[in-house]
């Protein structure tokens, strides 16, 4: 089954409009949010909780028989409801309600919504946006990525030490060697939100972003924004990251390189330095 652009375009409009009013509550709720822990080792907030039902409530006004996977379910697990009857089609959305929690929860302004329309596991549309600067990511199927309606592209910067790239905020035992090297050739940046620096390598800020551990709502809408925007997102082996099992996903993780046309095989090359 194939979606007309017309629909595609409905449904980005959709998600537009619920990224900008899940944004919008979590500005609103940013100096007041309390932060408790979830699984252990990661931050919630009552915002997140908020954001995601106001986002997923407009989603549904407009398609209630699509499939959902929210971050936030309840004692902290994913939310996840399959789509219903033969008008659900098979579309899920996937919903980031805040990417940057720990920004968030600290009252750093950076962070973002992160919203993908997903068929047969493979994206169709996608959304990220900042509301700390009115920024909004979008692309769909067949049509081209743009920031706030204008076109963007992934670019051509090579390896520099004045190009920038992204990586995870975090290394349990350390940063792997294939990381060290980049951080000796070029800059690094952490914007807290790995769906904006995703969104930053498709705009060709960054020349690449990395995570070891992204979850899909981290990383739906952003690497499909990097491939709408002529990049190329892979994991750490360089395989494709779709088509996913979304039926059987229960919040597994991802290795994930995204990075522009002319430096992704590079530095895949460096985070995998025994088969160079
Ligand atoms: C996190 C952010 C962070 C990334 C982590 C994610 P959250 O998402 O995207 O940049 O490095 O892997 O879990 O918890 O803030 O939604
Ligand atoms: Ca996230
Ligand atoms: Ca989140």
């Amino acid at each position: 089954m194939t979606f007309e652009y017309r629909h595609l375009s409905r449904m980005l409009e959709v998600a537009v409009v619920s990224a900008r009013l899940g944004g919008q509550r979590a500005m609103e709720l940013v100096n007041y949010s309390k932060a408790s822990v979830k699984n252990d080792n990661e931050l919630v907030t009552d915002a997140d909780r908020q954001c995601q039902q106001i986002i997923i409530d407009r989603i549904k006004e407009n398609y209630p028989d699509h499939g959902f996977i929210g971050e936030e379910g309840t004692a902290g697990k994913i939310l996840k409801q399959s789509p219903r009857g033969s008008d659900g089609s098979g579309v899920w959305w996937v919903v980031d309600p805040i990417d940057g929690t720990t920004n968030f929860s600290h009252r750093i302004l950076c962070f973002s919504v992160s919203i993908a329309v997903m068929f047969e596991g493979v994206p169709i549309a996608g959304v990220v946006f900042d509301p700390t600067t009115d920024s909004i990511f979008t692309a769909v199927k067949g049509g081209e990525a743009q920031l706030n309606t204008t076109r963007i592209a992934a670019g051509e910067d090579s390896i520099s030490r004045f190009a920038c790239f992204g990586t995870d905020s975090h290394f349990e035992t350390g940063p792997p060697a294939g990381i060290v090297e980049m951080m000796k050739r070029a800059r690094l940046r952490n914007l807290g939100s790995l769906a904006l620096q995703l969104a930053y390598v498709a705009k060709g800020s960054l020349i690449s972003t990395t995570d070891t551990k992204a979850k899909l709502w981290d990383i739906a809408a952003g690497a499909f924004i990097v491939e709408q925007a002529g990049g190329i997102a892979t994991n750490w082996k360089g395989e494709k990251i779709w088509p996913i099992d979304i039926e059987s996903y229960n919040g597994e993780k991802f290795s994930i390189l995204a990075a522009n046309k002319k430096v992704h095989g590079e530095i895949l090359g460096l985070l995998n330095p025994s088969q160079g």
